[in-house]
């Protein structure tokens, strides 16, 4: 006997279905809702509301708990890799020794972009924001592989696409970085893996050998597989809804690229470094700038503390902290604004004021510290979010059209005026 919930209306008593769902959380299904009472639900921001069922990752805010398909984040980062998760996250399983290697060869044959794409990418003026960069060259690919444009095309067809953008997300985001700092763009190297060829696209200069770290590689991949997905997320949800109309997965893709492009979202990494960079501007007070974010009067706002899901604790901060301790420690980084980074993370750990309102660091305070050691500019911080957080789009956007859900189509309250008759502008 299925659960179910009854809604009392107007003394009238409706009843609603429950769903549990496998780690048994439980939602009202109220897709009959509006049908039955003619009443809606409203949930400004979804906060309260699913908007699907997924199989792809699982996350429990109170316990701090995040999975890949069942796996532990906790595992992926220290025994896996970024290509062998994106493989987990889009086609459900771990990959056998054989899948793997053919996930990788095909990234590998695709890497390299049409040579025309450099034309759209000197179209850019130099001060242009490599996000908008981003999502341009990725809504280019519909231009030079147009047979993307037909989600309903074969899954073989459908997949090339997906292979095609894992490949070039690297490139695009390492061009995007070159067309910043006005330096020649560097091709893909398909010897080295995924991020030794991003990192050295991303910083080899003319006449100049370059070979990536491998300690920069490694935490590099790391933070990749802990951005990878993150359930119904702002930039997924976009992907999804946009994805919904039938659009094509790189519109879809590149529509999250911008949703991700927020302070609130993606853009918290860069945010972090920037407030570090002031407090160190002011003279490196972290108790003065602490005792400034608890002052209700302050405009100030502490960014990098605490999440809208995970009530105790990010269990991805976890991870990148104990990674960045390793990698600062093994490329002896002596950088005054991490030792005020350090600071404000002791006074939001050990003061009441922030324990008690759960402003722990999370991932954004940490991943923003690590990219800054590993050479990243500040403004290419949220390109690395989208790089980590492509194969969690691919996935979310793939299961939606494989389970044929129906077009996002959210209804509102109206608090407009109410009908009126038009006056002539000589009568007004
Ligand atoms: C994310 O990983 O997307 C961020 O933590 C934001 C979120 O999940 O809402």
């Amino acid at each position: 006997m299925s659960k179910t919930a009854e809604l009392k209306i107007d003394g009238k008593t409706y009843t609603l279905p429950i769903i549990e769902g496998s780690e048994n959380e439980q939602a009202f299904d109220v897709s009959k809702l509006r049908g039955d009472t003619s009443v809606i639900t409203l949930d400004p921001g979804f906060k309260n509301t699913g908007s699907t069922k997924s199989a792809i990752t699982f996350l429990d805010g109170e316990k701090g708990i995040l999975r890949y398909r069942g796996y532990s984040i906790e595992e992926l980062a220290e025994k896996s890799s970024f290509i062998e998760v994106a493989y987990l996250l889009i086609y459900g399983n771990l990959p056998n020794p054989e899948e793997l290697q053919a996930f990788q060869n095909d990234i590998k044959y695709h890497t390299l972009v049409h040579e025309d794409i450099k034309k759209i990418l000197e179209g850019f003026p130099s001060n242009a924001h490599p996000m908008g960069v981003l999502s341009s060259l990725v809504t280019s690919l519909t231009a030079f592989y147009p047979e993307s444009l037909d989600p309903n095309r074969s899954s073989e067809a459908v997949n090339m696409s997906i292979i095609r953008i894992i490949a070039k997300m690297p490139t695009f985001a390492a061009w995007a970085y070159k067309n910043e700092v006005g330096h020649p763009v560097n091709y893909p190297d398909n010897k080295l893996d995924y991020c030794s060829n991003f990192l050295k696209m991303m910083f080899a200069l003319p006449a100049a050998d370059y070979d990536a770290d491998p300690v920069i590689a490694n935490a590099l991949d790391k933070l990749l597989i802990l951005h990878a997905d993150h359930e119904q997320n702002c930039s997924t949800s976009t992907v999804r809804i946009v994805g919904s109309s039938q659009a094509s997965l790189y519109a879809s893709i590149s529509a999250g690229i911008n949703a991700l492009w927020g302070p609130l979202h993606g853009g918290a990494n860069s945010a972090v470094i920037e407030m570090l960079e002031n407090i160190k501007k002011d003279g490196g007070d972290t108790k003065k700038w602490m005792a400034k974010a608890k002052d209700k009067e302050d405009p100030f706002r502490l960014m990098g503390f605490g999440h809208r899901v995970y009530k105790n604790f990010d269990p991805r901060a976890k991870i990148i902290k104990k990674a960045a301790d390793e990698v600062l420690d093994k490329l002896g980084v002596k950088d005054p604004v991490l030792d005020i980074a350090k600071g404000l993370e002791y006074e939001a750990l050990n003061d009441e004021y922030f324990v008690e309102r759960k402003l722990y660091p999370n991932v954004d305070f940490y991943s923003g510290i690590i990219y800054r050691a590993l050479g990243i500019p500040v403004d290419m911080f949220t390109v690395m979010f989208a790089l980590g957080r492509l194969p969690g789009w691919i996935a979310q956007w793939k299961e939606m059209r494989e389970n044929r859900e129906p077009i996002g189509r959210p209804r509102q309250i109206y608090v407009g005026e109410n009908v009126r008759p038009y006056t002539p502008v000589d009568k007004r």
